[in-house]
C-alpha cells in the first residue's frame, strides 16, 4: 500500500486552509476581542457610562461593583465605556487615566501596585520591595500626577480568595490620604456570592453602586451571533439553523456568550479542516461534543488524587458491565492506593467524595435499598470514559497505575 509522504500530507492541509472560503476574519471569534457593538446590554452601558461619566467634569465618580456569571458580557461592556470616556477625557482636557487590571493574571497586591504604578509611568522591580512600600510609592506617585484615576479590577474574586480584602480596603480608603488625586474603583466578578468575602466595610464602600449582569436569552445569543457572524465569516457560508443552535446550547448552558462563540468558532474551524464549502448543524453539534469533552477533561484534572483514585477504579469496574456499587469501588480503590503506597480513605469519606463526582455529573450514584444488608449505591459513568481517563492520565501518579 502506498503511504502519502510528510510533503503530500501537508501541502493538501495547507491548501485547505488556505483555499478555504469559510473565515473573512477568524479573529473577531476570539475572547479577547472587543466588539464596537454589544445588543443586548444597552442599559448596562448606560448604567456604567452614567456613573463613571461624573469623571468628565473632574468628578470621582462613585465606587462601581459589578457582578453576573461568566459571559454575561461584564468585560467588554467595561472595557468599551472606559476607552469611550478616556477619548472624551482627553478631547476635553481632563486628567483621566483609567488602569485595567485582571486579578485572574495579576493575583497578588505586590502585581497589582506594580500595574497601577506602571499606568502611571513608573517602573516598579518585580520582586524585592515590601509590598506595603510599593502601596506608599503608589500613593505617593499618583499624588504627585494630580489625575483622576479610575482602577478597574476585574475578576477580583481571585486576588481577594487568594489572599484577602486588605488592599481592597486601603484602596477604598485612599482617598482620604490623597490631596492632589483621586481614585474611583470598578470591582467585577463571575462569582455572585463573592461579597460574603468582603469585610462590611470594603463591601459597602465598594457597591457605593451595583450593576448586575443577567444570563442571556437563547435569541439575544442569537443576535450577538449573528452580529458577529457578518464581520467573522463569508456570506453564505453558514447553513440555515447554525446560528440558532449555537444560541440555542450557549443558552441552556447558563446563557454564556463566550460560549456561543466558542461554539460557532469551532464550527467553522471543523468545517475549514473537513475543506467542507459550508458551515452545518452537524458541524455545531461535533464542536459541542468536543467542547464537552474538553470540559470533562479539565474537571477531571483539577480533582485531588483519591477521587482520581475513585474514578479510576469506576473506570476499571465498569468496562465490562453498565453498572458497579460503593463496595466493589471501595476495594478496588483501595488496592490501588496499596499500589502507590499511599494512605487508605475511609469508606465514609469515599462515599462523600462519590458524592462529590456525581454533583461533578462524572457519574451517577443513586442510592439503592439491598434490604437488611442496607443501602449501597449504584454507580454508572456519565461523562465520555475517553475524556475521563485523559483528565486522569495527565496525573503522572495516575498514569503509573495505568500503564
Ligand atoms: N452583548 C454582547 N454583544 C456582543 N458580544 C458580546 C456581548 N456580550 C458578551 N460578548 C462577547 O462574549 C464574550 C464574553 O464576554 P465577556 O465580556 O468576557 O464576559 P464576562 O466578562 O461577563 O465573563 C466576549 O468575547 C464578548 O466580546
Ligand atoms: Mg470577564
Amino acid at each position: 500500500m502506498l503511504t502519502a509522504s510528510p510533503d503530500d500530507i501537508l501541502e493538501d492541509v495547507f491548501e485547505r486552509v488556505t483555499k478555504s472560503r469559510i473565515f473573512k476574519n477568524r479573529d473577531v471569534l476570539l475572547p479577547d476581542y472587543i466588539p464596537e457593538r454589544l445588543p443586548h446590554r444597552e442599559q448596562q452601558i448606560k448604567k456604567v457610562a452614567s456613573v463613571l461619566a461624573q469623571a468628565l467634569k473632574g468628578y470621582k465618580p462613585n465606587n462601581l461593583f459589578i457582578y453576573g456569571i461568566t459571559g454575561t458580557g461584564k468585560t467588554a461592556v467595561v472595557k468599551l465605556v472606559t476607552s469611550k470616556l478616556q477619548q472624551k477625557a482627553r478631547q476635553l482636557g481632563v486628567r483621566l487615566r483609567i488602569s485595567f487590571i485582571n486579578t485572574k493574571r495579576d493575583d497578588t497586591a505586590y502585581r497589582i501596585l506594580a500595574k497601577l504604578i506602571e499606568s502611571l509611568g513608573f517602573k516598579v522591580p518585580p520582586t524585592g520591595i515590601p509590598t506595603s512600600e510599593v502601596y506608599s510609592r503608589f500613593k505617593r506617585l499618583l499624588d504627585k500626577r494630580e489625575l483622576l484615576m479610575i482602577i478597574v479590577l476585574d475578576e477580583i474574586d481571585y486576588h481577594v480568595k487568594k489572599h484577602s480584602d486588605d488592599l481592597l480596603y486601603k484602596l477604598t480608603r485612599i482617598n482620604e490620604e490623597l490631596s492632589r488625586s483621586k481614585v474611583s474603583l470598578v470591582g467585577i466578578t463571575n462569582d455572585v456570592n463573592f461579597t460574603s468575602w468582603l469585610d462590611p466595610r470594603v463591601k459597602s464602600s465598594l457597591g457605593e453602586e451595583e450593576l448586575v449582569f443577567p444570563p442571556y436569552t437563547a435569541p439575544q445569543l442569537r443576535d450577538i451571533l449573528a452580529e458577529r457572524a457578518k464581520l467573522a465569516f463569508y456570506e453564505g457560508v453558514l447553513e440555515d439553523g447554525v446560528i440558532e443552535l449555537c444560541a440555542a446550547l450557549a443558552a441552556r448552558e447558563k446563557g454564556d456568550a463566550r460560549k456561543a462563540l466558542d461554539l460557532l468558532r469551532i464550527s467553522g474551524e471543523l468545517a475549514e479542516r473537513e475543506g467542507s464549502p459550508k458551515v452545518t448543524v452537524d458541524h455545531v453539534k461535533m464542536a459541542w461534543e468536543q467542547i464537552e469533552k474538553d470540559k470533562v477533561v479539565e474537571v477531571v484534572k483539577s480533582l485531588p488524587l483519591h477521587s482520581k483514585l475513585i474514578l479510576l477504579a469506576i473506570l476499571k469496574l465498569t468496562k465490562n458491565k453498565d453498572s458497579t456499587y460503593t463496595g466493589e469501588v471501595y476495594r478496588t480503590y483501595k488496592e490501588l492506593t496499596k499500589e502507590l503506597g499511599i494512605e487508605t480513605l475511609t469508606l465514609r469519606r469515599i462515599g462523600d467524595l462519590i458524592s462529590e463526582l456525581d454533583m461533578l455529573g462524572l457519574i451517577s450514584a443513586e442510592v439503592e435499598s439491598r434490604g437488611r444488608r442496607g443501602l449501597t449505591r449504584i454507580i454508572t459513568v456519565e461523562s465520555d470514559p475517553k475524556a475521563i481517563m485523559k483528565g486522569l492520565i495527565a496525573d503522572p501518579r495516575v498514569g503509573e497505575l495505568v500503564r
